[in-house]
């Protein structure tokens, strides 16, 4: 089993064709955000222009207010999206660190930002995010005091195509970061 897959049917943009929305998608606690920094902090050393879009800082500023619903979680990514298309279609690498767990809603950020797009699969097993629980959340929605929490008693729709997947339980951030910088390069972001 690869710890890191790479899905070579996905067409590259032309090259030189600058800006991407880095979409980063997988459970609480599989190490999105985490995946996310590393990466901002190497594509600034290499001259890019990055910004992150962190679930956790969006819910605190452009979605402030909105729930855990289906409805709300849907708004909270279409507002991502709609910001990183923003910022990749003036050349910044966007990476985006959100849940995003519904196929369709993922689908139609694809469709906003079409070749610039890139999903990153970070995926690490439930038991392994649970095991880690670095916010303490899982153990409160075990415990009923979270009732719709995603992977537990909410669904989590794994990428059927993804560009990458990084199995973030398997590898260290850095070989992640490789690996993501290797995805840009290929498609003529770098
Ligand atoms: S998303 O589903 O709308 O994409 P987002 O990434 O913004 O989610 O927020 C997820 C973060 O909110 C989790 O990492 C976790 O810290 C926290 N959180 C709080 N309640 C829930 C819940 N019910 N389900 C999932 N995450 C939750």
């Amino acid at each position: 089993m690869q710890s890191i897959v790479r899905n070579r049917d996905v067409p590259a943009p032309a090259r030189g064709d600058a800006g991407a929305v880095l979409w980063l998608t997988g459970l609480s606690g599989a190490g999105k955000s985490t995946l996310a920094r590393a990466l901002e902090l190497r594509l600034r050393a290499l001259g890019q222009r990055v910004e992150v879009l962190d679930g956790d800082e969006v819910r605190e500023h452009l979605s402030k207010g909105l729930t855990f619903s289906r409805e709300d979680r849907d708004t909270n990514v279409l507002r991502i999206a709609y910001v990183a298309n923003l910022l990749a279609r003036n050349g910044v690498i966007a990476i985006t660190a959100a849940i995003s767990p519904y196929r369709d809603t993922r689908a139609k950020a694809r469709a906003m930002s079409g070749e610039r797009f890139c999903e990153v699969y970070v995926s690490a097993p439930l038991e392994a995010c649970e095991a880690r629980d670095v916010k303490g959340l899982y153990k409160r929605a075990r415990a009923g005091e979270i009732p719709v929490f995603t992977g537990v008693s909410d669904p989590y729709e794994p990428p059927d195509a993804p560009e990458l997947e990084v199995k973030s339980h398997e590898v260290t951030v850095d070989q992640g970061v490789d690996a993501i910088v290797s995805l840009l390069r290929e498609r003529g972001v770098l």
